[in-house]
């Protein structure tokens, strides 16, 4: 029988940066009560200079490796859901895997927006469910900050950074991801953009001077799309795990808007204190939304072994997506470790491998110079 894709470990990181809605109100023309009534949120977290995509997954992957009292050598699939990524290349997650030390995991970015995390938990359940690797880790992270224009209201006072990470591991027993609906509807790309830097519109002094390199949105557009596909993917979730709204304790949407979260639970006939929400505290941190939430929820207790759980997501592509898990917890069995000192490996390692590198590359220039002058 095929393994199953226990939820062993998470972890997040937020930057220590408040901005609320009151310091956000004196940079564009907006106030603390349209934030509050539009979209529910009244502050979020910036990263400091120093912070950036992948030091914020590094600290939640190694916070969740902790939980799941795993050796990040243990790890064989990394994969960093991202829209805000280090570079266009490499990948965000090689990064991520030279600073914890995972040196036999395979490392891949994976770009669906703000549905990326639900995107990313099923594909590495799946690799888990085929018996390719017994043990992944799953990050969500955003610097969305570096990608706003701040003069933009429409956006601006939408988003935040953060990092969420799961570890999930092979077990016999019926659990952890138990169903996943990805969707995707390309003809709304136009909704949610950010239209240069690609192969597209190269980066230019015109698409800088034209402000192309910043998120563009129709946000009412992005909103009537949301609160019909939150509620369908839900159903439709459910419906593949062969359970019903009843057997659900915890839906943990994509924290996008509260009012977009209140709507799809009075469609689901779902009561919205069993809805996590924190959109109040971190604002849209996209991709990272969902892993963000559920570490609160399960620091809270609100999450118990045997718990089935909704995740659901939406976001630009068009791109949407649930999963329904049924909520693990770390293996018992498996013998406590201290992943945080491994930061301190993985950085020897890392700058011996480089030096090795540089050295190889300089014999192999002596030994090309020698014999040509033979
Ligand atoms: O992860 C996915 C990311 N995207 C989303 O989730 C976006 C989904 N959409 C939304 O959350 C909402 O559409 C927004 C919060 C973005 C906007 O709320 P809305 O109720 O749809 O407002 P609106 O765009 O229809 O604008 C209403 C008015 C406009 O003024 P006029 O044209 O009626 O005079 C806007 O110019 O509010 C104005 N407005 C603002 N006023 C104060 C737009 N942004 C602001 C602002 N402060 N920040």
């Amino acid at each position: 029988m095929s393994p199953y894709a226990h939820i062993t470990g998470w972890g997040m990181a937020v930057p220590e940066r408040v901005l609320t809605n009151h310091e956000l109100a004196t940079m564009v023309d907006t106030s603390d009560e349209w934030i509050r009534t539009r979209t529910g949120i009244c502050e979020r977290r910036i990263a400091s200079e120093d912070q950036t995509t992948a030091s914020l997954a590094t600290e939640a992957a190694l916070r969740a490796l902790a939980v799941a009292g795993l050796n990040p050598a243990d790890v064989e699939l990394i994969i960093v859901s991202t829209s805000s990524p280090e570079h266009t290349f490499p990948a965000t997650a090689c990064i991520v895997q030279d600073r914890i030390g995972a040196t036999k995991a395979g490392a891949f970015d994976l770009l669906a927006a703000c549905t990326g995390f639900i995107y990313a938990l099923n594909m590495a359940a799946q690799s888990i469910r085929s018996g390719s690797v017994k043990n992944a880790l799953v990050i969500g992270a955003e610097t969305l900050s570096r990608l706003v224009n701040w003069q933009d209201r429409n956006t601006c006072i939408l988003f935040g950074d953060g990092a969420g990470a799961f570890v999930l591991q092979a077990g016999e027993e019926r659990s952890g991801v138990l169903s996943s609906v990805l969707r995707s509807d390309g003809s709304g790309s136009d909704l949610l953009t950010l239209p240069a830097g690609g192969s597209a519109l190269p980066a230019s002094l015109e698409t800088v001077r034209d402000g192309l390199h910043y998120i563009h949105m129709n946000g009412r557009e992005v909103f009537r799309f949301a609160t019909r596909v939150m509620t369908q993917a839900t159903l439709e979730a459910v419906a593949r795990a062969n359970l019903s709204m009843d057997d659900i304790q915890l839906i943990i949407p994509h924290q996008a808007n509260q009012r977009i979260i209140e709507m799809a639970a009075r469609s689901l006939n779902f009561p919205m204190e069993r809805c996590v929400m924190n959109l109040h505290r971190y604002g849209n941190t996209s991709t990272a939304s969902i892993p963000i939430a559920t570490c609160e929820a399960a620091q809270q207790g609100r999450l118990h072994p045997g718990d089935k759980v909704v995740f659901v997501g939406f976001g630009s592509g068009l791109t949407w997506g649930a999963v329904v898990a049924e909520w693990s917890a770390p293996f018992s069995a498996q013998r406590r470790e201290y992943p945080t000192r491994y930061r301190l490996y993985a950085r020897v390692r890392s700058a011996l491998l480089r030096l090795l590198r540089r050295l190889d590359t300089l014999i192999d220039a002596l030994v090309w110079d020698r014999r040509q002058r033979d």
